[in-house]
């Protein structure tokens, strides 16, 4: 029997909990229509399958057609969804997993103009600038419907055999009327406390008038805004015992701060760079208050931690949901005494930022995670015979096809140039708000290490040596180089933004950073300027600065920039610089006409991603079976994608990562992964 806090179980009312970990509601955007189809199923039974105690699916099901989905939310009001859910309630619970779901009426945290165009409501019509839109003041019609709705979804999801709902309860509908941020009515929903939790009230009975007082219904809320407008934390604490004290309710999953800008977001799910667990001791706080059970996540990301959250007494469930975004396997992996084996999540934040963007979330090195259909989490053995593979670059593409080539039971021999591994991860890594992100180059290196895989470092490999390895499949993973020659003069003046990551260039005075790549790079290497006490003018060709990186991601950099004297220039792109004496003189035009401008500056970095250090490739290509083909039509279908153009040849040969072209992280990861998990 083990004596883990985390492993032990938790009685919420009936509802024996296996453990004390789960995933808070989280909308993935995998959704089809508004209904959790095959994918959104496979993808809460990896962690029911890894061992989690209880998965709450969706993130703001929505109760009302008036609340359009702002990130593929489920569609809670159709009853459409009842049989999808309970496929996924019925394959969760033969893992031994409960299942709940999040509702939601949206408020004023979505866009009026989609669906069907009716109009964002609020308790008043206070915009919210996340969403840009503004509410008109919700009616008591209004309020009749939506109370009537939360009844009704509550309805449903019992009717779909879940263990429970929650209901959202920060930055919508339900805690506007609590917030003296966002409620300036004139009517009995405002004023005293129990005014302001009148319609929450209204909305509890209803739902428990419907589902009986057996089914789990909870709330996550805010318990303080941290705000000087909004709900203070002995408010926020108070109204948990007053929602409590209507004995409506089953459990309090806790929240602090506000969500209604990118920057207060990031306060209530903090990022890399930012501190770890910061509302835990608050969330503690609210247990001992109420005596109730609490959940909280924000920012446990290590399983340390949440076994300290729990065995201080401080937490009963202990959320960490972007911790199994990365690895699902997290409770079987700690039961087995496998808690080396755990995949960290490095705060990347990749997948929220996704789904804010308008597409689904996706882990930045976890390629499998929300594609389960066709990638797996866990890499079976191959009947067929042990292969040797060899493997160029040990950046994130060489060491995933590392990792699951060796996984796969192949014998797999790595060369890699630098003394280290890592490739531009390490690079990133560098400074130290994002030195998190070594865990990806880490966490892989250990599991090499483990399946006893050869890495040769300081070797830089050409043709004979991967040959003289008899190979049967060649991975080329050399990644790129800054491509900086794009100007029409001054090419040979002008520093890349690798100089500054890598601390080559530690430049202070002026400097120019054109960024024409639009993502991390660019803007990691003006921030590290900034730092350094330069003064930095970020100058890009697009409508956005770095368009390529997510609201929580830009908080950091905003704040960067926004601390120093440092400039944002949009729609203007670098032409060309020359030397005036000491200093440089970059000129800058614009798609949008023939006018000019000049800045005078003591450096010029230039980001226009990378082209493919591609030599090896080409030179071992004619020597390959396939002739570095890749058929992507069977690839795509998850057939054998290596056509045999020249049938005689030993080995196969694929390029992967930015061996291929500039891309991001999670692309060198899946390039990895999918190449390599059918050897
Ligand atoms: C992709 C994604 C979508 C999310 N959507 C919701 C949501 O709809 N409702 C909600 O209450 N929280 C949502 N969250 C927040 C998580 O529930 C959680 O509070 C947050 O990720 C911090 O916990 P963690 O550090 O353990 O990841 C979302 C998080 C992610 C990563
Ligand atoms: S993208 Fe980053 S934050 Fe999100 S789960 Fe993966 S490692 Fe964690």
């Amino acid at each position: 029997m083990t004596r883990d806090p985390l492993l032990q179980p938790f009685q919420l009312k009936h509802l024996t909990l296996r453990n004390r970990l789960m995933s808070t509601a989280h909308e993935p955007a995998y959704s089809e229509d508004g209904l959790p189809t095959d994918r959104y199923r496979l993808y809460h039974l990896e962690k029911a399958k890894g061992g989690i105690a209880m998965t709450m699916t969706a993130g703001s099901a929505l109760v009302s057609e008036d609340s359009p989905a702002a990130f593929g939310n489920l569609h809670a009001y159709r009853d459409e969804i009842v049989p999808h859910l309970k496929r996924i309630a019925d394959d969760c619970h033969e893992y031994g997993t409960a299942v709940m779901i999040q509702i939601t009426h949206l408020g004023r945290r979505t866009n009026w103009n989609k669906a069907d165009w009716l109009p964002v409501l609020a308790p008043s019509p206070v915009r919210e600038p996340a969403h840009r839109a503004f509410p008109k003041e919700a009616e008591d019609w209004d309020l009749d419907r939506i109370a009537e709705d939360y009844a009704t979804a509550a309805e449903r999801m019992q009717a779909a055999g879940l263990d429970g709902i929650e209901l959202e309860a920060y930055g919508h509908l339900l805690d506007g009327f609590w917030s003296p941020a966002t409620n300036f009515r004139e009517d009995e929903h405002n004023g005293s406390l129990d005014n302001r939790l009148r319609f929450t009230r209204r909305v509890l009975d209803s739902i428990r008038d419907r589902v009986g007082a057996d089914f789990i219904v909870g709330l996550r809320l805010v318990a303080d805004e941290q705000w000087d407008k909004g709900i203070s934390k002995d408010e926020g604490i108070e109204i948990c015992r007053r929602l409590v004290g209507t004995g409506q309710v089953d459990f309090l999953n806790v929240i602090r701060g506000h969500i209604d800008s990118d920057a207060a977001l990031s306060n209530v799910i903090p990022v890399q760079g930012m501190p770890a667990s910061p509302h835990l001791d608050f969330a503690g706080e609210v247990r001992s208050e109420t005596r109730f059970p609490v959940f909280h996540a924000a920012r446990i990301a290590d399983v340390a931690t949440a076994r300290h959250a729990v065995a201080e007494g401080k937490l009963d469930m202990v959320g960490m949901t972007r911790a199994h975004i990365a690895d699902p396997h997290i409770a079987l992996k700690l039961s087995q005494g496998r808690e080396h084996d755990i995949r960290p999540c490095v705060g990347a934040t990749y997948c929220l930022d996704r789904i804010y963007e308008g597409h689904e979330a996706l882990c930045i090195h976890n390629a499998a995670t929300g594609r389960e259909l066709t990638m797996p989490q866990v890499i079976s053995p191959t009947e067929g015979p042990r292969k040797r593979i060899a493997v160029v670059g040990a950046g994130p593409a060489g060491l995933e096809a590392a990792r699951v080539a060796a996984a796969r039971g192949h014998h797999v021999h790595v060369f890699e140039a630098a003394p280290d591994a890592g490739g531009q991860v390490r690079l990133a890594a560098q400074s130290r708000r994002r030195s998190e992100l070594i865990g990806i180059v880490d966490w892989r290196l250990a599991q090499l290490e483990a399946a006893g895989v050869q890495i040769s470092f300081n070797t830089y490999a050409e043709a004979a040596d991967v040959l003289a390895e008899e190979p049967d499949f060649v991975f080329i993973a050399t990644g790129g180089l800054p491509n900086t020659e794009i100007l029409e003069e001054g090419n040979a003046l002008v520093h890349s933004s690798w100089d500054v990551l890598s601390g080559d260039l530690s430049a202070t005075g002026r400097v120019l950073v054109f960024d024409d790549n639009g993502g991390h790079p660019g803007m990691q290497a003006a921030e590290m300027l900034i730092e350094k006490g330069a003064e930095v003018e970020i100058v890009t060709p697009e409508r956005f600065f770095a368009p390529e990186i997510g609201g929580l991601n830009h908080v950091a950099y905003a704040k960067a920039l926004h601390q120093s004297a440092s400039r944002i220039t949009i729609n203007m792109r670098l032409i060309g610089v020359s030397r005036n004496g000491n200093e440089l003189v970059a000129t800058l035009g614009s798609d949008y006409g023939e006018r000019t401008e000049t800045r005078a500056v003591d450096h010029v970095v230039v980001e226009h991603g990378t082209l493919p250090m591609d030599e090896l490739y080409f030179d071992l290509k004619p020597q390959s079976r396939n002739l570095g083909a890749v058929d992507y039509k069977a690839l795509i279908r998850g057939e054998d994608a290596f056509p045999a153009r020249n049938p005689d040849a030993g080995f196969t040969l694929v390029r992967i990562g930015d061996a291929v072209a500039s891309r991001n992280i999670h692309a060198s990861i899946y390039d990895g992964l999918r190449f390599a998990k059918d050897l």
